[in-house]
């Protein structure tokens, strides 16, 4: 082997990087017909989250902290970094040319795409573009929600409202960023979660955490305790369950809430453990929102062997009613959520 030769084959050694293009190009041709749409998706998104993160990054330097003086149709005061988060997104998926609507926590109607390539586009979009508001100005990670539909509506037209009430199970690909220690796209199109982390350096999101699984029991339990008085009988029962000694079951269990779901989601799905947002007094459908929350998410916990029910039903198959709906939440690994239950259905 010549000295050229022999450089060449120690760099390709040390080259193991798979970015995120490559790998949802790659996934793409194991899929016969698929004409690429997806995936110029997907890249799309992968674009604003980057634009996202730098923003994030810069927290404190620049003007992005703090109210944007708008109530949105929750009734919660925008962020300035809300607002910034769901025009990147927006625009990416326009520029994409592959979407003909979106539906955003932040917007109280769908958002049609009307140019010409929109109109054709084959999805819709659901998003959270920015998930833990109340942790924005404190420097504590924060993260955005996507889920992606095939349309009904025909091609060609205005993406309808009943684009966006199809169930959970129809989803074609779901998926989150975090905006952590280090910045993550955490996605799934049906065949596995893969998780991708972003070198800074090179501007990319690399394959860091291929094939998640998440531990099929766990030892963390995450909900806010501050509702404990307005919760109902089963869930307190659970909580008192999870904070009981017993060496076998390795309890008490460790108590983890950060407010931001994407964030406390995550780090249970790496670890084993359960996320719970119940009913309140305040909030007797629960908070979480179905289509651009606890949808995505919970595709995600099964797709890496988990499981997220609203305490009684696969949430996968619960039908949507209206865009901005809220339902109970309990996901993470799949022998805590089924104990839940048992408390759930026992207490009654
Ligand atoms: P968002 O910032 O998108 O409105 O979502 C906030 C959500 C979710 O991220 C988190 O799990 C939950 O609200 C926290 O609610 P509490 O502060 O009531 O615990
Ligand atoms: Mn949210
Ligand atoms: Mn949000």
């Amino acid at each position: 082997m010549g000295l050229q030769n022999q450089n060449l084959s120690f760099q390709m050694k040390g080259y193991n990087i798979t970015t995120l293009n490559e790998f949802i190009i790659r996934r793409q041709a194991n899929i016969p017909y698929a004409k690429g749409e997806l995936s110029n998706l997907l890249h799309h998104i992968g674009i604003a989250a980057k634009v996202v993160h730098k923003k994030v990054n810069k927290a404190g330097l620049v003007d992005v902290l703090g109210e944007a003086g708008n109530v949105n149709i929750q009734g919660e005061h925008q962020q300035k970094l809300d607002v910034f988060a769901d025009m990147q997104f927006t625009a990416a998926l326009k520029d994409s040319g592959e979407c003909c609507g979106i539906a955003s926590e932040e917007d109280q109607e769908i958002i049609t795409f009307e140019d010409e390539l929109s109109l054709d586009g084959k999805y819709i979009v659901c998003m959270d573009p920015l998930d833990g508001s109340s942790n924005i100005n404190v420097n504590v990670s924060i993260g955005t929600i996507f889920s992606i539909y095939r349309r009904i509506s025909p091609r060609g037209e205005k993406a309808q409202l009943i684009d966006f009430l199809q169930e959970g199970n129809k989803q074609i690909a779901a998926g989150y960023i975090i905006y952590g220690s280090s910045t993550m796209l955490v996605y799934t199109t049906g065949m596995g979660v893969n998780g991708f982390t972003l070198d800074t350096g090179i501007g990319e999101f690399c394959l860091s955490h291929p094939d998640i699984k998440t531990p099929q029991d766990g030892n963390i339990y995450s909900v806010n305790e501050g509702n404990y008085n307005n919760f109902s009988e089963g869930v307190k029962k659970y909580i008192k369950y999870c904070q009981d000694k017993d060496k076998e079951t390795k309890r008490p269990y460790t108590a983890r809430y950060i407010g931001s779901l994407v964030a406390d989601f995550h780090r249970n799905l790496l670890k084993g453990g359960i996320f719970i947002y119940p009913q309140t007094a305040k909030a007797p459908k629960g908070k979480l929102r179905l289509l651009y929350e606890c949808n995505p998410i919970a595709y995600i916990a099964e797709q890496a062997g988990g499981k997220a029910t609203d305490g009684e039903q696969r949430i996968l198959d619960l039908k949507p009613e209206s865009l901005h709906q809220r339902v109970p939440f309990y996901t993470g690994s799949t022998k805590m959520i089924d104990k839940a239950e048992e408390f759930l259905k026992k207490y009654k």
